[in-house]
């Protein structure tokens, strides 16, 4: 099973991408999480653009997404919302509506910030993005506030507690991704 990670800022040392990266470490045996890096590449959303074929990088984006189980966001928060570099990529993804890659995606959401509050608001305006556009989103949210004190010199989380919400979130997600059983009457 492939997880696909997407972290929502561009930044070299992003804390949130520390948070894929420990996310990775508690995945279940064979599964893998792939971080996606194209965040960067992709151009702002005109609906003029969007046409066949889109831009390299949303195209590039679009099939990752199709080619992953499931989806793994870490989402930082600017000024109490999603980062606008974020948004525009899912929009990008979303479209077109009906056959969008991340519709019936399962696809979870976690963030950090060097706040108190771990980017809570972002993680919920993109849950709610995310379920506009089709996608099975996880319940289960890990909030890394305080973000520089949360990791160790290596950069992996090293908080207790938040590990194992990060866990729990990571089985949750792989759950959602299994192969749903269909049950035969005898
Ligand atoms: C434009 C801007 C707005 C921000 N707004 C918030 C905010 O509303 N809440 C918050 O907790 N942190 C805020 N921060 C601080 C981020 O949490 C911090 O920069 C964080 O490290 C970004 O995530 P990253 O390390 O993954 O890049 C803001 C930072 C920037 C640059």
């Amino acid at each position: 099973m492939k997880v696909l990670g997407i972290a929502g800022s561009t930044r070299r040392g992003s804390w949130n991408s520390k948070l894929l990266d420990s996310a990775a470490e508690l995945l279940p045996a064979g599964t893998e999480l792939e971080t996606w890096d194209g965040l960067k590449e992709i151009p702002p959303y005109d609906e003029e653009d969007d046409v066949q074929p889109a831009p390299a990088a949303v195209e590039q984006l679009r099939a990752a997404i199709a080619a992953a189980d499931a989806i793994l966001f870490a989402t930082p928060e600017y000024n109490s919302s999603i980062p606008g570099v974020l948004k525009n990529a899912v929009d990008w993804a979303s479209r077109p509506l009906a056959t969008n890659p991340l519709r019936n995606k399962p696809v979870a959401v976690v963030g950090a910030s060097t706040s108190a509050f771990g980017a809570v608001w972002a993680q919920a305006e993109l849950r709610k993005v995310l379920a506009a556009t089709g996608a099975r989103v996880v319940e289960g949210e890990v909030a890394v506030g305080h973000a520089p004190k949360r990791f160790d010199t290596d950069g992996r989380l090293s908080d207790a507690e938040l590990r194992e919400q990060l866990a729990e979130v990571v089985d949750l997600l792989v759950q959602e991704a299994q192969p749903q059983q269909v049950l035969t009457a005898a």
